[in-house]
């Protein structure tokens, strides 16, 4: 049976018992940046679990994609080592939420198990866990299983509910105990049932895992009983294909001999169970997945998982000897594996091919050379590789640390990790002593934290704390020195999240320190950067602190827009955006974000009517300082990879929520007005969209009024009325031209006519070789042809220049061309004004660029064609 039927069989078969059909869901948690990805089928129905959340159904089944490499579980390291481990795999599930429990879930499995997929029931072997006398029961009593085939499984991994039978999501949330149900590969296969102490082994192969939900956990390991008891139910696809093809190995599945055999002729290898062929075949599957669902290779979190993944699978192309990009050319042959369970592959299939060729061609450039530094490193002999070379590939030739962790393996070569490490600290804290130089010019400061007051304040009392010049500390400083100043206390934001620093002054009595810049010195300790105007300042002194209004409450407005733009491109555009970067300040927001296509101008129009709606709509902005965890938990949109202290402060703005330290506006009103000004893309799978609001949106409306009125006013219409003027004028210029290019070829034509009797006879030919004003190519040939008829028997040369670039035609009427080519002809003047041309013999045209000569070769045409007739 093939996998798209096991797959389809499977969805249908739950259909039949009143199982909705729902989509896989991305491979990014929705709004849950403590998940790194979506690792089994329950993820997309957490919530609906716990009650937080209602489905218009209560019985659900999906084959959902899972990846598990990087995070929690990660199976990366041991792909192409054994026979059932991927980095990505589909999870074919069953749910019902408060609907059936054990006994509907157990009979569904058994069903499906051995009537609709055949398996022989003496193959099978299920587990339960240690006290779930009820499963135990219904195996024993209504489905038959031999009590010898019944395993009861304990908390056998050292504590309460530790146990393979007992699932839990995380450490708290949804659990509950489980049945298992197991393959039996048969006796030649060393391996022992589940519990025993051969149960490592690969002969008894767990196929299917029935979760019944039953209890939420607590931080104290309390469970409380859930509102109702769910099910929830995996089988891994490539796993039962293994069993329901005949195969021992997931590898030899259909699925995987397609990409196998793509992989084999991508990479010219004849050996079809080369283990890296596996591990190209699994990671093209996961690097694509990745990729549809808006990752993209990078430096940090979800990006580098992909990019460790796709560079791992160019290493094992390379050992193959292919050092070409190759591995993008197999999502062709992914999209016609998988194209029709998964849509979106399909449509996404050119972006991805882009975002891995562009990485392949990234990569490609250090893969060689680090090859050849690792080979020379294990070339030594010994049976360790240095932790200072492993990091050298890590830092300037982008080998993540598990790519040469690979090759080490391969060789028999322990890995040198605390080298590595210790080397990798290294570069961090030089890393950190530079940037401390520059941003802050070498900065020490040991004193107390800044108390930041401006959310509420635009003007506050502080005392000089810090006084630095050129980056060292001084106790005064005059009039004219430009300088840097910490108080205890300030409403000046610092520069962070995106949000840039504040502008203002801080004054005494005589004394003036204009402030232009605001960072962040260390991260609690805020510095004005600025110039002292007037007057001296000393340590210990009272200022008043002031920010420039104007521009923070421009900049606010930017900021509080940016959350509402952010929210409304998930709604317009899909679930899949989410921010790469941001820079607001008062003339604008700027917002990065991932998606693969340009916006329509639609699209950008949804997205200024959502964000002015909530504008209009004028709520109260809401900040509350809480826990991370109760901050995600309410549906704060929080960014993966971004650094957040156990307290963290949500924002709602209108109806968007975000965990952010930025300053915002009061209310959504106080924006004014929102208008996207650009849309465009900076880097495979990435747009970039500036926006403007307040009184800068409504000057670009002004400024865009006034050019449309100027427009109207040069035409002579009204505006409401200029597209049709414009259309209008253009119409117009179009026939004018087409007049202008008649009248052209009729007064050449007229010039022709007087040119004819400019020839002279020689031989009985006549020879005529004119400039003709005025005129393009077009009219050249066809005065020419004109002047052949009129000649009867003539050799004809005319010229004309224009922009400073000469045009040639020669012309040979038929009876002559035995002796007189007009190819040659032409070719012959050409040369002379610096061109060179040629043709047919009674027809050529060549071009030159120097007009200069044009006088001379035309002089010398008749001499030319007297020597030839
Ligand atoms: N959620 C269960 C698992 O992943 C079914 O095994």
């Amino acid at each position: 049976m093939k996998s798209s039927e096991i797959r389809e069989k499977f969805l249908k078969f739950f259909e039949s018992k009143g199982h909705s059909i729902v989509r896989s869901s991305s491979l990014i948690p929705g709004n849950d940046p403590t998940l790194l990805f979506t690792n089994s089928g329950m993820v997309q129905f957490k919530d609906v679990f716990l009650g937080q959340d209602q489905r218009a159904y209560t019985r659900a089944t999906t084959a959902q994609r899972c990846v598990r490499a990087g995070g929690k579980h990660n199976d990366l390291e041991n792909v192409g080592y054994t026979a059932r481990h991927h980095t990505f795999f589909e999870m074919l599930g069953n749910f019902s939420f408060g609907d059936y429990f054990k006994r509907d879930a157990i009979h569904y499995a058994w069903e499906l198990l051995t009537k609709v997929y055949g398996l022989p029931k003496d193959k099978l072997t299920v587990t339960v866990y240690q006290s779930d006398d009820e499963a135990y029961a219904i195996w024993l009593n209504e489905i038959g299983v031999p009590a010898e085939r019944i395993i009861r499984i304990g908390d056998n991994k050292g504590a309460p509910y530790a146990s393979d039978n007992f699932w839990q999501m995380a450490d708290t949330g949804p659990c509950g105990p489980c049945t298992e149900i197991f393959y039996d590969h048969g006796a030649e296969i060393w391996g022992g049932p589940p519990g025993s102490a051969e149960e490592d082994g690969d002969r008894f192969i767990e196929i299917w895992n029935l979760v019944f939900m039953q209890y939420n956990k607590d931080e104290q390991g309390v469970l409380h009983p859930l509102p109702k008891p769910c099910v929830d139910t995996g089988m891994g696809l490539e796993r039962l294909a293994a069993v329901l093809q005949h195969v021992h190995s997931n590898y030899e599945i259909d699925a995987f001999q397609q990409l196998i055999k793509a992989a084999a002729r991508e990479t010219a290898c004849t050996d079809l169970n080369h283990n890296s062929l596996k591990v190209i075949a699994d990671h093209i599957r996961c690097a694509a997945f990745l990729i549809v669902d808006g990752i993209i290779p990078g430096n940090e979190g979800r990006g580098y998982v992909l990019r460790r993944i796709t560079r791992r699978a160019l290493r094992h192309g390379h050992k193959l000897g292919q050092t070409k990009p190759f591995f993008y050319k197999l999502v062709a042959d992914l999209v016609l594996e998988m194209g029709s369970a998964y849509p979106e592959l399909a449509q996404n299939a050119d972006r991805v091919a882009q975002v891995l060729q562009q990485e392949e061609e990234r990569f490609g450039e250090t893969l060689e050379h680090g090859m050849k530094i690792l080979e020379a490193a294990l070339a030594k002999d010994d049976k360790r590789l240095d932790g200072r070379t492993a990091f050298t590939l890590y830092d300037t030739y982008g080998f993540p640390l598990d790519l040469t962790a690979d090759i080490c393996r391969e060789r028999n070569v322990e890995l040198d990790q605390a080298g590595f490490d210790a080397a990798m600290e290294h570069q961090k804290q030089t890393a950190r002593a530079a940037g401390k130089f520059k941003m802050n010019a070498g900065i020490e400061y040991s004193g107390a934290k800044t108390n930041f007051v401006g959310y509420d304040k635009l003007a506050q009392e502080g005392k000089v704390i810090a006084l630095y010049v050129e980056g060292s500390p001084v106790q005064q400083i005059s009039a004219g020195q430009p300088a840097l100043v910490v108080l205890d206390t300030t409403p000046f934001y610092a520069e962070s999240g995106g949000q840039c620093g504040d502008r203002g002054a801080l004054s005494a009595a005589g004394v003036t320190f204009q402030v232009t810049d605001t960072t962040k010195v260390q991260p609690d300790v805020f510095g004005h950067h600025g110039e002292l105007v007037h007057g001296t300042l000393t340590i210990g002194q009272t200022l008043e602190a002031h920010v420039d209004e104007q521009v923070r409450a421009q900049t606010m407005r930017n900021h509080s827009a940016t959350h509402l733009m952010h929210k409304a491109l998930r709604e317009v555009l899909g679930s899949h955006v989410s921010q790469k970067g941001s820079l607001v300040d008062a003339e604008k927001t700027r917002f990065d974000f991932s998606h693969n296509a340009g916006m329509t101008a639609e699209e950008i129009r949804q997205v200024e009517d959502i964000v002015n709606r909530e504008i209009l709509a004028n709520n109260a902005t809401q900040a509350q300082v809480m826990a991370f965890d109760d901050a995600v938990k309410h549906g704060a949109m929080a960014l993966f990879g971004e650094k957040y202290g156990d307290e963290v402060r949500v924002l709602d703005i209108g109806s968007s929520r975000e965990l952010c330290g930025g300053t915002h506006v009061k209310r959504t009103g106080d924006i004014g007005l929102f208008k996207i000004v650009s849309e465009g893309g900076i880097a495979a799978g990435i747009r970039r969209v500036e926006a403007v609001t307040g009184e800068v949106a409504v000057q670009l409306v002004q400024n865009l009024t006034a050019r449309i009125a100027e427009a109207s006013s040069l035409l002579k219409t009204q505006p409401d009325d200029l597209l049709q003027r414009i259309m209008l004028v253009q119409d117009q210029v179009k026939s004018l031209e087409k007049e202008m290019n008649q009248l052209k070829s009729k007064l050449a034509a007229n010039q022709g006519n007087e040119l004819a009797s400019q020839a002279i006879e020689i031989n009985g030919v006549k020879v005529l070789a004119a400039v003709l004003d005025g005129a393009d190519s077009t009219a050249l040939r066809e005065v020419t042809e004109k002047l052949k008829e009129s000649l009867k028997s003539a050799v004809i040369l005319l010229a004309a220049v224009q922009d400073g670039k000469v045009s040639l035609v020669a012309g040979v009427t038929s009876n002559v061309t035995s002796k007189v080519k007009a190819g040659e002809l032409v070719n012959f003047v050409a040369q002379q004004v610096g061109g060179k041309g040629g043709g047919r013999p009674d027809i050529a045209q060549a071009g030159g660029a120097n007009p200069d000569g044009l006088a001379a070769a035309l002089a010398s045409v008749t001499a030319w064609v007297t020597e030839r007739v």
